[in-house]
């Protein structure tokens, strides 16, 4: 069985960052969201990975590599446009060869991980599984109508009075039979091939699809709302690592990793909460639910329930809360008139203050 991950499309959910980098490199925990996918993979046996790369492939590529620090083989599959999941499958058919598949997308986030849909699949002799999850507000999301048995009856997207509550989770297993699927359906209204007519059209032509529930949390982090979310998750499992200085005026609380030359002066961390190798953190207050990148200073500085990249400089602002930061990016005090604020943003960027 071969694994095939989609790390190319547009992130336009999560500008600016994707102007720049790649959405699937966004780190949760200090890790890249990609990185749990490849080792979820790895864990379920499966070693021969193709990866679909865009726009930002040579960023995934460096990050990556060949592979081998997983314990994984990966062939790289250039799209040339985000022209959908069905298409993904449609370039990779050479990689995929006649075996059967995993198809993962590449920001989405199983804590689980997925050797029992591995396993499952691997034991039936259905043509496609599908994984479902219960969610809130189905009509967000593609949503399955399942037969009594788990057979898949229809899949909808986004539909307006959504037939159930199970909403489809971005991990597909597939047989070869996919592939002549994909070669007959047609664009949809939005131009893209879509998995959801690949599949309907496994069901219309009499191909066994199946079912199968997550049973533990699943997000989509393709949203800051859910990135933000799925980092807490993650701290709330890290095991405590001090590796870094921290001097007699500090208070480290609950579960914190503090990283390889990172130093923490006369501040309080709150778990659970990652301080990035190099980062210096003084006179602030981090966490909860906070990962800080390498190579940042925090100072007089007050940060909770946040992602903030490498090389950052946080200082003098002390209630910086759901914030997803990039790299690089300066938050200081101004020097200007009270009451006045000083921005110099990127397209697509979110302010939110609050005076
Ligand atoms: P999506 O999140 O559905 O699409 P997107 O990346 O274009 O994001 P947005 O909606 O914010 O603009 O894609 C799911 C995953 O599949 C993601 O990791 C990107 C990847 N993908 C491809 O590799 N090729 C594609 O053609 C598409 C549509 C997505």
């Amino acid at each position: 069985m071969k694994a095939l991950v989609l790390a190319g499309g547009r992130g336009t959910r999560l500008r600016p960052l994707t102007h720049t980098s790649a959405k699937q490199l966004v780190p949760v925990a200090n890790k890249p969201v990609l990185f749990y996918g490849l080792e979820a993979i790895r864990d379920a046996g499966i070693t021969s990975v193709g990866i679909v790369v865009g726009d930002t492939g040579p960023e995934i590529s460096a990050a990556v590599g060949d592979g081998s620090r997983f314990g994984l083989e990966v062939t790289y599959i250039p799209q040339e446009a985000p022209l959908g999941l069905a298409h993904c499958v449609l370039i990779a058919r050479e990689f995929l060869a006649d075996e059967p598949f995993v198809m993962y997308l590449g920001d989405n986030f199983l804590v689980d991980g997925i050797t029992d849909l591995v396993d499952a699949f691997r034991e039936s002799a259905h043509d496609a599984q599908i994984l479902l999850t219960k969610v809130d507000e189905p009509q967000f999301y593609g949503v399955a109508e399942l037969g009594p048995d788990g057979a898949i009856l229809r899949l909808e997207e986004k539909p307006e009075n959504p037939r159930s509550d199970l909403a489809i989770v971005g991990v597909y297993t597939f047989s070869p039979a996919i592939h002549e699927a994909v070669r007959a359906i047609t664009p949809s209204a939005r131009g893209e091939l879509e998995i959801t007519d690949a599949i309907t059209w496994l069901i219309d032509n009499g191909h066994r699809v199946h079912s199968h529930l997550v049973s533990g949390y699943w997000k989509d982090t393709g949203r800051l709302q859910d990135i933000l979310e799925c980092n807490r998750i993650v701290l709330e499992t890290i095991e405590p690592d001090i590796r870094g200085s921290v001097d007699g005026l500090s208070t480290i609380t609950g579960r914190v990793v503090i990283s390889p030359g990172a130093t923490v002066e006369n501040s309080v961390i709150h778990g659970p909460a990652v301080i990035g190798a190099h980062t210096r953190v003084s006179d602030s207050r981090v966490g909860p639910f906070t990962s800080v990148g390498k190579g940042c200073v925090l100072e007089d500085a007050g940060v909770e329930y946040a992602i903030i990249l490498d090389d950052c400089v946080i200082s003098g602002v002390s209630e910086l809360t759901h914030s997803l930061i990039g790299r690089n990016v300066e938050v200081t005090r101004t020097p200007g008139a009270p009451g006045t604020h000083q921005l110099m943003v990127g397209d697509h960027s979110k302010v939110r203050l609050r005076s």
